[in-house]
């Protein structure tokens, strides 16, 4: 079984599996059953500045959104930083750290944004022994109302600021959590790097509202009737996760950043993903909230199975696999060229390809006598949709054609050369520049 001890910012974890802030980790008894369910680290519950903490409401705090089968896509909540005082979570953190000093405990902290707040904060967090904090610039309700969270995240030159009073207090590692709620992450991560941010986390929840109650039109969650929007997470925000990610892993301003993954990791390919495109560990929460803390050991078995059958030895031969392949739009290969191709021994004749392409894609589906569904190569675009809405998994396959061989649709042949929209005769901009 491959070893997955993974090391992050110098914190080495058996495994890298660590819960997000959330839920499964605003308590002792909670982290305890967590690390003897076998997860590598955890990110404790937000912690808030000294004080009456603040108060949740006392209604539904979650909405949810289901596949046919029911199977929970993704969770919203309106759940705030934890409820519990300061002192306890901090004696808490403390006491665990001490009995689990080979997993990683980090601390969230989101306290107001001025210098005053984090220094008095940042020394008791240090006095537990934690392995370092995270700053959650991500939550967007609630608290960002009140200047804090996704407040401080949309704003780069205030998660720079942040950073550096941190970086200038606190002598273990700082990650920055980011919010997803904004135009372009780079920014934000650039903020962070520049302000000495030692890795960024990312994805926190995503601006939502998740249904609408149809008898009294309220927002669901209703709390009295009324909704406010909340943030989304679990398997459905896992593609916009993975986006943000390798827009940083690449960014060359970003350069040597290292990268918490967090967003629908619920399996361990998931995980896998993320850390090809560059994250060196997972955060995960959703998935512990679904299928409860056990399901790391899924995560476990099935990383270190691939890992075995792959050759890898060590996490760290996957981080940042992928990056090189991620690249922009115009500098895809024009001269690759495949079409579809339909088993017919697997086809269950239910016309979903066939609807699909008629109506919405190239017409290049035809159906026969019997329902016997074939492509026409000379209409086939090559787009995939059949193969997405195909119910029968590799029923339809997308197969390149070979150098030197005569695309039916277009009568060119395909050449084995790369050319990409750069050059291409059609572009404007590569007229322009000869
Ligand atoms: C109920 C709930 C409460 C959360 N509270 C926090 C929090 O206090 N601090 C924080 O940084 N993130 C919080 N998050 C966000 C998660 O840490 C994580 O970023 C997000 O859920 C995406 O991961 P997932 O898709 O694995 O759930 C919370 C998420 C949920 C569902
Ligand atoms: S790949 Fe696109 S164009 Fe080709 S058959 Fe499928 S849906 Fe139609
Ligand atoms: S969608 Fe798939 S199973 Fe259904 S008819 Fe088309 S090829 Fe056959």
């Amino acid at each position: 079984m491959a070893d997955l001890t993974t090391n992050f910012l110098g914190i080495t974890t058996p495994n890298p599996f660590w819960l997000a802030s959330a839920p499964p980790t605003d308590k002792e008894y909670n982290v305890r059953r967590a690390f003897e369910a076998g997860w590598g680290g955890v990110v404790w519950k937000t912690l808030g500045e000294e004080g009456p903490p603040v108060v949740n409401v006392n209604g539904p705090r979650y909405g949810a959104m289901y596949g046919a089968d029911r199977r929970l896509l993704a969770l919203n909540n309106i759940e705030l930083i934890t409820d519990r005082p300061l002192q306890t979570n901090l004696e808490e953190i403390a006491r665990v750290k001490a009995d689990y000093p080979d997993r990683a405990i980090i601390v969230s902290i989101m306290v107001p944004c001025d210098e005053r707040s984090w220094k008095a904060i940042l020394p008791r967090v240090a006095e537990t022994g934690a392995d370092g904090i995270e700053l959650n610039f991500g939550c967007p309700h609630g608290m960002s109302e009140r200047g804090m969270g996704a407040a401080v995240g949309q704003v780069p030159e205030y998660i720079e600021m942040v950073t550096r009073w941190c970086k200038e207090n606190y002598d273990k590692p700082v990650i920055v959590k980011l919010t997803p709620n904004i135009t372009d992450i780079r920014y934000p991560a650039r903020a962070a790097h520049n302000g000495g941010a030692d890795a960024v986390s990312l994805i926190n929840t995503v601006n939502s509202i998740t249904s609408v109650n149809l008898d009294d039109f309220s927002p669901e969650p209703s709390i009295d009737g009324k909704g406010s929007h909340g943030g989304m997470c679990g398997p459905a925000v896992k593609p916009m996760a993975l986006n943000m990610v390798a827009e940083i892993a690449r960014d060359p301003e970003c350069k040597g950043l290292p990268i918490s993954g967090i967003g629908g990791v619920t399996t361990w390919r998931d995980a896998a993903e993320f850390m090809s495109l560059g994250a060196g560990n997972v955060q995960v929460c959703t998935a512990a909230m679904t299928y409860g803390f056990k399901v790391v050991q899924e995560m476990i078995s099935g990383l270190s199975d691939w890992m075995d059958k792959k050759g890898y030895t060590d996490t760290s031969e996957i981080v940042g696999r992928a990056v090189p392949n991620v690249t922009d739009w115009q500098y895809l290969n024009l001269n690759y060229v495949s079409k579809a191709v339909i088993d017919q021994d697997l086809c269950i004749k239910c016309g979903r390809c066939y609807a699909a392409c008629e109506d919405t894609s190239h017409q290049a589906i035809l159906m026969k006598e019997g329902r016997v569904f074939e492509v026409d190569d000379s209409e086939c675009v090559a787009c995939n949709l059949c193969v997405n809405v195909c119910p029968v998994e590799d029923c339809i396959t997308m197969e390149r054609m070979a150098a030197g061989e005569t695309d039916p649709r277009t009568g060119k042949v395909v050449s084995d050369e790369y050319a990409n929209w750069t050059t291409h005769p059609n572009n404007p901009g590569a007229c322009a520049a000869e």
